[in-house]
């Protein structure tokens, strides 16, 4: 089934009385691959989620625009001044917007890197480490960053690959469409000797997490022995539980806010998260 197939979901009104706890933003629908993680993980947390759908993408803008657009994102989220901690699920941002950031709030702020950096340098037993990401995140170099922080000896290789945000949202998870897509990038990218060595692969996109299994069967193919993948959305989560214990007592309550159209958002989110869980509300930023 694709997007356009699913029934748009019910939701019950914005309740005044919520507490949200845990504030999470991305730029668009797919940091709800990340607040479904948290979600999991730390089920009693009340969640407040910010999607800027009005100008996602922001893989393709520069890095004082996506500073921007971060700190706008973050005020509002911010503005009733409940928040513990705040999630920077977008990788994009996570590589660009921390600093800033970090600066303006006193509570802490987690991006999606660092994590990441960490569960490879674990996974990692060549010291050949691969991420996918948009092509701001790459261009930011900082998984190589974070990663030789952590230990200098592991090789990096990036490869940008902007397209599959669309065919994510496009609920095209595993379909021709996408394989033939994954093969067009990743095929000359893991011919080179050196990226070939790769055996973890940092899925360094908000959207990404979806393409696990299509990934698991191509990468083995491609470079003739298995390929560890890295979920940056399950990495934040675990970093949320293991770096605040002491958070909790919530109801398990989820917020959902959008800068843009409330149909497509649900429509397109029911594919990353159980959207009937939550209340959803429009906000201008
Ligand atoms: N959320 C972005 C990320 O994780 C992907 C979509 C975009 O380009 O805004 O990098």
């Amino acid at each position: 089934m694709n997007a356009t197939d699913r029934p748009l979901p019910a939701y019950p009104p914005a309740s005044q009385e919520r507490v949200p706890r845990i504030a999470v933003f991305d730029s668009g629908v797919g940091g709800l691959t990340v607040l479904a993680a948290i979600h999991r993980e730390l089920p009693s947390l009340d969640l407040r989620f910010l999607g800027d759908t009005a100008r996602l993408p922001y893989g393709t803008k520069s890095a004082d625009t996506v500073t921007r657009y971060a700190l706008q994102a973050s005020a509002r989220l911010m503005q009733d001044g409940d928040v513990e901690a705040l999630v920077v699920a977008c990788n994009t941002a996570s590589s660009c917007a921390i600093p800033a950031l970090q600066q303006r709030y006193a509570v802490p702020v987690l991006g999606v890197i660092e994590p990441g950096a960490l569960a490879a340098v674990a996974a990692t037993r060549t010291g050949h480490v691969g991420v996918i990401g948009t092509e701001r995140t790459v261009d930011s170099r900082a998984y190589t960053h974070a990663i030789a922080a952590l230990d200098p000896a592991i090789q990096v290789h990036a490869r940008a690959t902007p397209l599959l945000v669309s065919l994510a949202e496009e609920g095209w998870f595993d379909h021709p469409a996408t394989e033939a897509a994954l093969r067009a990038y990743l095929q000359p990218w893991l011919a080179d000797p050196k990226a070939r060595q790769i055996d973890t692969l940092v899925l360094g996109c908000t959207h990404y997490p979806v393409f696990a299994p299509v990934l698991r069967r191509l990468l083995p193919e491609l470079v003739d022995h298995e390929v560890a993948l890295v979920d940056s959305a399950a990495a934040i989560a675990q970093a949320l539980a293991d770096q605040l214990p002491a958070i909790g007592g919530g109801r398990g309550a989820v917020e959902l806010l959008a800068t843009d159209s409330l149909e497509r958002f649900a429509r397109v989110g029911a594919l990353f998260f159980p959207m009937r869980a939550a209340t959803l509300q429009l906000v201008d930023l």
